[in-house]
């Protein structure tokens, strides 16, 4: 696998109040990789850490390829994306909110309109690509922010509770994207849920988050 996450004694506390207190895992294989673990575990914490959003108080978070160990650079951060539970909606076209990750890079139009297309039917919003996204609805708003970010490409993809409140038919839907991503074998999902038997279809690996660290599934 070309980009792979080592998490080493990774500690975040909030206010004085640990929520990270040692966690360690590497993830260095392409598929699924799923955490489950009750409210406040400190899930969401961890994938911003480990999405370079936010900083650990200590430990490590390292990203290495073939070349060895990546600086966290720009260069590397545009390998990742966390995609989160209730994204940001700008008050135009769902194309235009899709396209946004490679307008921002300066991509050709014609280039991005070829790609934005291919991701939208990717996860079923082809026939959309021209409504207001603010008017979608909430399972649509789902697939549209994993659409946003996989049209950079992303190595690792980490999303927040993907399937939080929508209903069976997004579940599903949102579910086949997963599974489709992971036979593409180019992208590894992290990902987080509270739907178990989700993380037992989805999972190549299932995590749990307890008492701030992060234990495999028995
Ligand atoms: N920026 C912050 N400031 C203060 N406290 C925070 C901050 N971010 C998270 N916390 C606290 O850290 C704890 C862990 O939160 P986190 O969102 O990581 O849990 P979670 O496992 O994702 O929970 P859920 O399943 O409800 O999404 C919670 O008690 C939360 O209130
Ligand atoms: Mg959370």
């Amino acid at each position: 696998m070309s980009l792979a996450l080592t998490a080493s004694h990774v500690r975040k506390s909030y206010n004085g109040r640990p929520v990270l207190e040692d966690v360690s895992m590497s993830f260095d294989r392409h598929g699924v990789y799923v955490m489950t673990g009750t409210n406040g575990s400190g899930k969401s914490t961890f994938l911003r850490i480990s999405a370079l959003i936010d900083d650990a108080d200590s430990g490590e978070i390292v990203f290495s390829s073939e070349e060895g160990i990546l600086k966290h650079d720009i260069r590397l951060k545009r390998r990742i994306t966390l995609v989160l539970p209730q994204i940001g909606i700008f008050n135009t076209t769902v194309f235009k909110n899709a396209a946004y990750g490679m307008n921002i890079r300066g991509v050709p139009g014609a280039e991005t309109a070829k790609k934005v297309e291919e991701v939208l039917a990717f996860v079923g919003l082809a026939h959309k690509k021209d409504q207001n996204a603010l008017t979608v609805s909430s399972g649509e708003r789902q697939r549209l922010g994993i659409a946003r970010a996989l049209v950079i490409e992303p190595e690792i993809l980490f999303l927040d509770e993907p399937t939080a409140s929508i209903d069976e038919k997004n579940s599903g839907i949102v579910e086949d994207i997963i599974m489709k991503l992971k036979a593409g074998g180019k992208t590894t999902v992290i990902m987080t849920t509270h739907d178990k038997d989700q993380a037992g279809r989805l999972a190549d690996t299932w995590l749990i988050m307890h008492e701030g660290r992060l234990i495999p599934h028995s």
